[in-house]
C-alpha cells in the first residue's frame, strides 16, 4: 500500500482561499482515529473533553499535559492521512512562555502531535507568535473557552452583547496576528462567526457558531450518540451508538447466560488440525496438545 500524506498545518491554512470548508473532529485513541481518518476527516483534536467524555470529569480542567500526551500518542498511532492537534490543557501554558514551550515540546515529541491549540484571545497573543516561531503550529479558540469556565459562570454563549462581541473579534485578530493557522470558533451568536470569519484571513473552525464558519469541529463522543445525555441546540448526532452498545451488550450477556454463545463455530477441537499450530488473535501459539 502507498503510504497517505499527512495533511499539514500551511495546507488547512490554504483551504479558506481555496473555499475548501475543514472537517475537524475529537479522538482519544487509535480505534477512533482509524475510523475518522478512514472517514476522510482532515484535522483530529485530542481535545481536553477527554476529561468530559472520557474520564468523566464535569469540566475539562482536571486533564493534565500526561494526559494529552497519553492520548495524543494512541490516536497518532491510528492516523495516515489526518492532521492531529493536540490541545493544551488548563494552566499548562500561561505560566510563562517557557511554559508554554515546553509543554508544546511534549506534545508534539511524546505525543506526535502535529500542532497544539491553545485557548484565549488577547492575552496569550505573545505566547501564540513564540510557539509560532518555535516552528510550532498552533490552532487559536476563542469566544466559549471551558478552561475558563469557572470565571464565565458556566457553558454559557459568549458574545451576547456588543461589548462582548467586539472584545471576542478583538481576540480572534490578536490571535490570527500572533500567528495561528486556523481558530475555533466556540459558542457565539451565527452573525458573530460570520463577521470574525470574513475579518481574519485563517480559516475559523466553528462548534456552536453556526454555518458561516470555515470548518467544523465536534466532540465524537456527542455526536455519534454515545454522550447520551448531551443534547445542546448546536449538535447534531449522526448516530445512536449509545444504544447500539447497550443492544449489542445485552444479546452477548443473554446469549451466554442461555448457554448459546459460544457455540461450535467460535471454539477449536483438539483434532482438527493435529499437526498444526493454532493462530488466535493474530498471534502464534504452541502446537496443541494431541491425546
Ligand atoms: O476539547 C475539545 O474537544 C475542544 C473542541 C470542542 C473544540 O476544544
Amino acid at each position: 500500500m502507498t503510504p497517505q500524506k499527512k495533511i499539514t498545518a500551511p495546507q488547512i491554512s490554504s483551504y479558506k482561499r481555496k473555499g475548501r470548508k475543514i472537517v475537524m473532529i475529537t479522538a482519544y485513541d487509535a480505534t477512533f482515529a482509524r475510523l475518522v481518518d478512514e472517514a476522510g476527516v482532515d484535522m483530529v483534536l485530542v481535545g481536553d473533553s477527554l476529561g468530559m467524555v472520557i474520564q468523566g470529569h464535569d469540566t475539562t480542567i482536571p486533564v493534565t499535559l500526561d494526559d494529552v500526551v497519553y492520548h495524543c500518542r494512541a490516536v497518532a498511532r491510528g492516523l495516515t492521512r489526518a492532521h492531529l492537534t493536540g490541545d493544551m490543557p488548563f494552566m499548562s501554558y500561561k505560566v510563562s512562555q517557557e511554559q508554554a514551550l515546553e509543554a508544546a515540546a511534549r506534545v508534539l515529541q511524546e505525543g506526535r502531535a502535529e500542532s497544539v491549540k491553545v485557548e484565549g484571545g488577547a492575552e496569550i497573543a505573545d505566547t501564540i507568535s513564540r510557539l509560532v516561531g518555535a516552528g510550532i503550529p498552533v490552532v487559536g479558540h476563542v469566544g466559549l473557552t471551558p478552561q475558563s469556565i469557572h470565571a464565565l459562570g458556566g457553558f454559557k454563549l459568549q458574545g451576547k452583547n456588543a461589548v462582548d462581541r467586539a472584545r471576542i473579534i478583538q481576540d480572534a485578530r490578536a490571535v490570527a496576528d500572533a500567528g495561528a493557522f486556523c481558530i475555533v470558533l466556540e459558542g457565539m451568536p451565527l452573525e458573530l462567526a460570520q463577521a470574525i470569519t470574513a475579518e481574519v484571513a485563517v480559516p475559523t473552525i466553528g462548534i456552536g457558531a453556526g454555518p458561516h464558519c470555515d470548518g467544523q469541529v465536534l466532540v465524537s463522543y456527542d455526536m455519534l450518540g454515545l454522550n447520551e445525555g448531551f443534547s445542546p441546540r448546536f449538535l447534531k448526532k449522526y448516530a445512536e451508538l449509545g444504544a447500539t452498545i447497550r443492544e449489542a451488550v445485552k444479546a452477548y450477556s443473554d446469549e451466554v447466560r442461555e448457554g448459546a454463545f459460544p457455540a461450535a463455530e467460535h471454539s477449536v477441537s483438539a483434532f482438527e488440525s493435529p499437526d498444526g499450530a493454532s493462530v488466535i488473535y493474530g498471534i502464534q501459539t504452541e502446537k496443541p496438545t494431541t491425546h
